[in-house]
This record gives C-alpha cells, structure tokens and sequence, in this order.
C-alpha cells in the first residue's frame, strides 16, 4: 500500500476473524517497529509476541477486563520499553511510541487490524502484562497491540482541522 494511503486510512480495529496471523507477517510487524527513530538511537525497546490462545485469553482477563477484542486477537505484541537502554534518558517513552506506530501502519499496509492497548501509566495493566507475560522488573510494559485479520471495517476519517495550524507562529 502507498505510504500516504496507509497513513490516511488506519483505523482501530477491535473485531477479528478467526484466520490466524502468519509467522512472517508478525516477523515484518517486528521489523517495522525496529525501524523507527529512537533518541540517540538507543532503541530502547523489547517486544513479547504472543500466539497462544491461552495466554491471549489470559491477557483479556488481567489486562483489559475480559475485554472481548482479546478474545477474538490471534496474536499480540506487547512493546515494553527498558530505560536502561535509552539514547538518552527520559525520552524512552517517546521511542516506543515512535516503534508502536510504525508497527500500527505496517498491520494496516498488510491487511491486519490492531488497536493500540494503553499500558504504561496504567497501573493494573502494567501489572497484568507482568503477570501474565514474565515481563521482568527492570522492563515498563508500554503498550499491547491484539492482532488479527479485520472483521470490521471503520471507514477512514479525515481529521486535518485548520484551525490547529499556526502558521510563522502561534
Ligand atoms: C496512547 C494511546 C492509547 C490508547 N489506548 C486505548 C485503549 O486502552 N483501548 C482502546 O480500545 N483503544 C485505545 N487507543 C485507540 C484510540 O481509542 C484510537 O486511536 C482513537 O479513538 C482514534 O481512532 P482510530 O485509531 O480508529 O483512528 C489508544 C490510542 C493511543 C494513541
């Protein structure tokens, strides 16, 4: 898919059919999201890559509240960030955004849906990624992303809004 088309037509996709996700396909999900810019370079990411049913249902029950789009994920990816590899400190979060949303746009560019699980400040979320995934202390649990092959299909929203463009300053 064109670059621009990808950006412009992303939608959340909280519903998934049953087909499963394919090794390769997560394999370019992974590369994806180690492309992105990351502060001084330091990459300062790990990534869980889950595909057991058990262990997804489990992530329903202790992450999100039983939350039925778990249910019906065939696999995830939690990005946990490690502090102790950020290019420089402080920004660590800011790389795993930049990582999440690259492996946001390459699930759309390949036909897979997934939606953005808010971890990170979250403590009972933080927790249950713990829990469920081994994820070690020394590592923050960032965000998860279920993933699938779409069973619902949002169309795509155009959201430009000039009024939140200060052109030669505010
Ligand atoms: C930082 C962040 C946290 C989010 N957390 C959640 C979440 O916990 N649960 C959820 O269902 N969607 C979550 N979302 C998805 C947003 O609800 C969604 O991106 C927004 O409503 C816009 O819709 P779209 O992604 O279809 O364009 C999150 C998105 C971001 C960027």
């Amino acid at each position: 898919m064109e670059t621009m088309q990808t950006i412009m037509t992303r939608r959340s996709i909280r519903m998934f059919k049953e087909t499963p996700v394919a090794e390769a396909d997560l394999k370019k999900l992974l590369e994806a999201a180690m492309n992105a810019p990351s502060a001084g370079d330091g990459r300062p990411w790990h990534f869980v890559v889950v595909t057991d049913r058990g262990r997804l249902d489990r992530l329903a029950d202790e992450v999100d509240s039983g939350n039925a789009l778990f249910r019906q994920a065939r696999a995830a990816i939690l990005i946990c960030l490690d502090p102790a590899r950020e290019g420089f400190a402080g920004f660590g979060e800011q790389d795993c955004a930049c990582a999440a949303q690259n492996l946001q746009l390459a699930a759309h560019a390949l036909g897979l849906g997934t939606v953005w699980i808010a971890v990170i400040r979250v403590p009972p979320r933080e927790a249950g990624c713990r829990q469920v995934l081994g994820v070690p202390d020394t590592v923050r649990p960032f965000a998860l992303f279920p993933l699938g092959h779409p069973a619902e299909r949002p169309p795509p929203e155009y959201r430009y809004d000039e009024a939140r463009v200060h052109r030669g300053g505010w």
